[in-house]
């Protein structure tokens, strides 16, 4: 039934060449170009100054030390001091603004996705797992996080110090720049080698994570079944398999960088004894100084320093292109029903489906040419096998889907044309399931923290509630755990229908709403909606025909289609699949 959700593809690689995914990034901080260029900025000066060191002591070297002009130093010295403050100085600054950026940002980009995904279509919910869109509002956009306020300001500062080495080295000596820098095509090489396998092995461990995670889930959430079906065993089997598959991908991952980081050491090493073996030469034949070759070595160090760095925050980053790649196909999905302009309901109300045919967008049309009209203050109920369409047809009236063919009218215009803030306000669903919060009794009846509790008593009285409510140690101020647990299915139903009745709707819509009720309850429920029922127009689906009776008219379902369609009175005398079900629940 639930399909792969057409919205959200996993991992597709991440290219860093894709300018758009680049322009949508940094698109996130035109609000916020102050900062971003003040973080810049930063940056750039920075990065130079731990370059300056090295000209200072060669300054030094064949300056003072050589000439033994110990009264010269001081000034030098103070030089070396000034550069060490105020690089403290700038790191702190440059921390702070990228941090504060980052933070902004990712504050906002949750905000609107969040917003964005209150108003989407509820197929979008019925074929996405609550676990995935959690991971994109959650891990996802804080990895984007992570490359604003590590990745992005720290590797643009270790590619930046390596061409401000470069520039320097070369401007110094390039004969001995040539030298120090001999290793690097062979650097290259192997880095792009250990790349690759990093690659490679982070899609693997991420895809296991993944099958982990929504085997935990699965596990987890349907733990009662799979502990009254004897089936742990297997679950557990499953995931020891899965989790030492991702013991062994971890563990190859590590062994990358466990070869690659010595062999990025000793290479860099090497080119050391390259640089003195060069230097040596040239210093005997009087083509370079002493304090050139010490700097020389310093500016080494300086430039394949940040090569560590970059290796580790390419995969850091590429990891945070893929899920702002993810984030933004979230965003940018257009799954929200079009809103309407019309904010008032027609009074008197009056609902009609003209041929109405739907299908669901992954499957077969469940329901064909269904017409019928409601008006105000009337009561129809539906009723039929299960599967044969019912809450489909509940659905569409509260325009949670539109229909594939034909019409649903809201007085003479379509429903669509309607805002969704005008119908939701006047409508009230209760559907199969109950949805509660973790919230006291009364914010649950009145789903907002400012509730009239006398209004929340006098609906809970109407449909019985409040005599199990007032037995609860805090009466109607008792707090419900998770999903209402300290309920029963019964009392759950109970609530919804308050919580219906509490909005004063105009028109109700009922799923089997009384469906785990006792008989004798539903019948007083009954009796005392009666009364409410007479003002409010409402569509109730029931399996026990008895308590839809009273209906103003009845209509009956078969795959999809109405095929008989009266008062009980007209559909008894019908004799057709009404009647024969009513002989059953009635003698069954
Ligand atoms: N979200 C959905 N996505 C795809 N198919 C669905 C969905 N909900 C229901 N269906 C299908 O639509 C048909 C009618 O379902 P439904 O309206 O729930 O029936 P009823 O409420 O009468 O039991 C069923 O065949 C069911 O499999
Ligand atoms: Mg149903």
């Amino acid at each position: 039934m639930a399909g792969p959700s057409p919205y959200l593809h996993e991992d597709k690689p991440a290219s860093f060449l894709d300018r758009k995914l680049w322009v949508r990034i940094m698109s996130l901080a035109a609000n916020k170009k102050g900062l971003a260029f003040f973080a810049l900025g930063l940056l750039l000066t920075s990065e130079i100054l731990p370059l300056l060191q090295p000209r200072l002591l060669r300054g030094l070297i064949d300056g003072p030390i050589k000439n033994r002009h110990f009264q010269d130093m001081p000034p030098y010295l103070l030089a070396f001091a000034a550069l060490a403050v105020s690089g403290g100085l700038l790191e702190y600054l440059r921390a702070f603004a990228s941090q504060r950026l980052g933070l902004d940002i990712i504050n906002e980009l949750r905000i609107r996705l969040f917003h964005k995904l209150q108003g989407f279509h509820m197929d979008f919910f019925n074929r996405t797992p609550v676990g995935r869109l959690m991971t994109r509002l959650g891990n996802d956009v804080d990895s984007l996080n992570s490359m604003f306020t590590e990745g992005l300001i720290e590797l643009s500062g270790a590619l930046l110090m390596i061409v401000y080495a470069v520039i320097f080295m070369f401007f110094l000596d390039w004969k001995l720049a040539l030298a120090s820098l001999a290793v690097l095509p062979f650097m290259i090489l192997v880095t792009s080698i250990f790349r690759e396998n990093v690659r490679r092995s982070n899609t693997k461990i991420r895809g296991l994570l993944a099958e982990q995670n929504s085997l935990m889930q699965e596990s987890l959430s349907g733990v009662h079944i799979v502990r009254i079906f004897g089936r742990s065993a297997d679950m557990e089997q499953k995931f020891d398999k899965v989790n030492s598959d991702t013991r062994d991908a971890w563990f190859e991952n590590v062994r990358y960088y466990s070869y690659y980081f010595p062999f990025l050491n000793s290479l860099t090493e090497f080119s050391l004894v390259l640089l003195y073996f060069c230097g040596a030469y040239m210093f005997y034949g009087h083509h370079t100084s002493l304090g050139t070759l010490v700097a020389f070595s310093w500016y080494t160090g300086l430039f394949f320093r940040p090569l560590r760095e970059i290796s580790d925050k390419v995969t850091a980053l590429q990891s945070a292109l893929a899920a702002a790649e993810r984030v933004f196909t979230l965003y940018d999905t257009e799954a929200s029903l079009p809103e309407g302009n019309l904010t008032a309901l027609p009074s008197p109300f009056h609902l009609r489906f003209d041929k109405v045919s739907f299908a669901y967008p992954t499957g077969p049309e469940v329901l064909r040419e269904v017409s019928f009209d409601i008006r105000e203050g009337e009561s129809v109920a539906v009723v039929g096998a299960t599967g044969s369409g019912k809450s489909t047809l509940i659905s569409l009236c509260s325009k949670f889907y539109l229909p594939t063919r034909g019409q649903v009218l809201v007085g003479d215009k379509p429903i669509e044309a309607y805002s969704e803030t005008a119908l939701r306000g006047r409508m009230a669903l209760i559907p199969q399931d109950v949805h509660l919060f973790a919230e006291s009794i009364a914010f649950n009846v009145a789903l907002s923290p400012d509730f009239d509790l006398s209004r929340v008593e006098e609906v809970c009285r109407h449909v019985r509630a409040h005599e199990f409510i007032s037995s609860l140690p805090q009466g109607y101020l008792t707090p419900l755990r998770q999903r209402g647990e300290n309920l029963s299915a019964g009392q759950r139903q109970l609530l919804a229908l308050a919580r219906a009745l509490y909005q004063q709707p105009k028109l109700l819509l009922l799923d089997e709403a009384t469906a785990s009720v006792d008989t004798e309850t539903e019948g007083l429920i009954q009796e005392a909606l009666g009364k409410v029922l007479k003002e409010v127009t409402t569509i109730v689906v029931a399996h026990r025909l008895s308590t839809i009776k009273n209906a103003d008219r009845i209509l009956v379902m078969h795959k999809g289609q109405i095929r008989e369609e009266g008062s009980h009175a007209d559909l008894l005398a019908m004799n057709g699949i009404y009647a024969k079900l009513y002989q059953l629940q009635s003698f069954g």
